[in-house]
């Protein structure tokens, strides 16, 4: 598999501190819970159902649907074919919407990007979170992991390519992926009328905004609709 932007922040991780973090202060027995793009796997579903959680989870792609589907590790979450743009579901619904390892990133172009926090507000309870996470080409820049020897074809591609100043990347499947400083997202989530509670780098050891901006390659952000 070729280095880009994407191997360069997932090789070494998949399952990150941050995730179980936000878990265990939003999610827990009973809490309803919206994942979105759940995948082939499920991973962020299931850990989310493994708290208790009532579990409902969509996924564009109809092969990932069939995937997980199928497997027996599914046993009560549900599953459906939707697109996060337009989701098929009542105003107030959930507890939590979520959208775990950047698949947020998939929405292009800051109207469709607004558009899609707009739908997870309109489907989040008042008082409820919306949490998701994001690659953020400051941090992409200036993390000092991207510096580590393993890591330096990747960097120097990036950094060489000015794909840095770009609104996208691309990933290791050739699809693009958005990408965007903090404080852009902060903004759209505003617009969509989502309050920032929290951004976090993928440890969790961080939760300073100022330094999250600056050195997270793809924090994690925690949003709130107010009640
Ligand atoms: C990186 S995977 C994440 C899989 C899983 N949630 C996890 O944490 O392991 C992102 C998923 O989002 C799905 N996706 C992309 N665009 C979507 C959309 N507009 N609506 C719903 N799902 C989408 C992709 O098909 C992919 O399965």
């Amino acid at each position: 598999m070729p280095e880009t932007a994407t191997t360069h922040v997932y090789r070494h991780i998949i399952d990150y501190a941050v995730e179980d973090q936000i878990l265990q202060e939003l999610v827990g027995a009973q809490t309803s819970v919206l994942d979105i793009g759940t995948g082939a796997t499920g991973r962020s579903a299931l850990k989310a159902r493994d708290r208790g959680a009532v579990v409902t989870s969509i996924e564009i792609n109809v092969e990932a649907i069939f995937e997980f589907g199928d497997t027996t590790e599914r046993q009560d979450v549900m599953l459906a074919a939707a697109d996060l743009l337009r989701l098929p579901f009542a105003d107030d619904c959930f507890d939590v919407v979520q959208v775990a390892l950047h698949g947020f990133d998939y929405i292009l172009g800051c109207t469709d990007r607004i558009r899609g926090l707009q739908e997870m507000r309109r489907v989040v309870k008042p008082g409820g979170h919306v949490v998701f996470n994001g690659f953020n080409p400051v941090g992409l820049t200036l993390a000092p992991s991207g510096y580590k020897r393993a890591m330096w074809k990747a960097q120097f591609k990036y950094l060489t390519s000015r794909r840095f100043l770009q609104p996208t990347m691309i990933d290791f499947n050739g699809l693009e992926l958005n990408q965007a400083p903090v404080r852009v997202v902060t903004n759209q989530a505003a617009i969509a009328g989502l309050r920032r509670v929290s951004v976090r780098n993928l440890s969790g050891s961080t939760s300073d905004p100022r330094k999250v901006a600056l050195f997270s390659k793809a924090p994690y952000y925690v949003f709130q609709r107010p009640a």
